[in-house]
């Protein structure tokens, strides 16, 4: 997979050699280049931002770089501009912003099927909004947001985004399985759609804390059904809300006698027998 990143920050960068993604990289699983919007800006001071019309404190991005570094990219990577791209493969414009779509496990795996991903990070009170509308008639664009907070620019939510996707191509992490069973995993395994319990390793007593006996007895199906109990109360403490997106019929008797245990009421219809 190809991907581009405009910034003024190339710097912000660097971790992507680290760790997973810097070993993806080595084995031409991904492509990342960095560019400095500042090189598509035309005067001497190299301005790529200007006060907003209408008021309002901070400043815009303003279009002009903006256009060019994009148009340079995509012809660069010979993207074919004529039409939008189809979701689901192609090159696809994510514009991180804390005012766009929220970016999910699922956004993440569509991303993933894509040949081409570029990133285009805004710093300030955002980029001027032309350039969204005008690259949108030729690209696909996403404006995505990683969270309900402000950051200070999109580089740390592209990086976020990198992450993510990144470690959903084949042969960047691996144990496949291990990516299939993540909290928000989406897949139809019997954890779908609960958050991860705990894991215990080496040695068996650490500062008089002991692992739990079960996972030391070998018994597989008790094991399964204790690592279930333990997602469903972690599920339970801190997100509630998704045990409420549950699909129907994904309880059982015994799960819904966990929850009640910890605390939480399930309705009867989310129960299976
Ligand atoms: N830029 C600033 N805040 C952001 C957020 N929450 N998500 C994506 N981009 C952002």
């Amino acid at each position: 997979m190809r991907i581009d990143i405009v910034t003024i920050f190339p710097g912000f960068f660097g971790p992507l050699q680290l760790s997973l993604l810097g070993k993806a990289t080595q084995r031409g699983i991904i492509d990342v280049r960095v560019h400095d919007l500042r090189e598509w800006a035309n005067d001497p001071h190299r301005t790529v931002d200007d006060a907003p019309f209408g008021g309002g404190p901070g400043m815009v991005m303003t279009p002009g770089p903006w256009g060019e570094a994009l148009d340079s990219i995509l012809a660069r990577a010979g993207v074919d501009t004529s039409s939008v791209t189809p979701p689901g493969g192609g090159t696809r414009l994510i514009v991180p912003s804390p005012s766009g779509v929220p970016f999910r496990q699922q956004s993440a795996a569509g991303y993933a099927r894509c040949d081409h991903l570029v990133f285009a990070c805004g710093r300030y009170e955002g980029i001027d909004t032309r350039v969204i509308e005008e690259v949108g008639t030729r690209v696909a664009v996403d404006e995505v947001s990683v969270g309900d907070y402000v950051l200070s620019g999109g580089e740390p939510a592209a990086l976020i985004m990198i992450d993510a996707i990144a470690r959903l191509l084949p042969g960047v992490v691996g144990n496949a399985s291990s990516v299939a069973d993540d909290s928000f995993g989406g897949g139809t395994g019997p954890m779908a759609g609960l958050l991860e319990g705990p894991a215990y390793t080496r040695p068996r007593e650490w500062r008089g804390r002991v692992v739990p006996e079960v996972l030391l007895s070998g018994d597989h199906a008790a094991i399964a059904r204790w690592r279930r109990d333990q997602s469903l109360r972690r599920t339970a403490a801190h997100r509630p809300d998704l045990l409420g997106s549950l699909p129907a019929g994904a309880l059982n008797a015994r799960d819904r006698q966990v929850l009640a245990d910890a605390g939480f009421p399930v309705m009867a219809e989310d129960v299976a027998h």
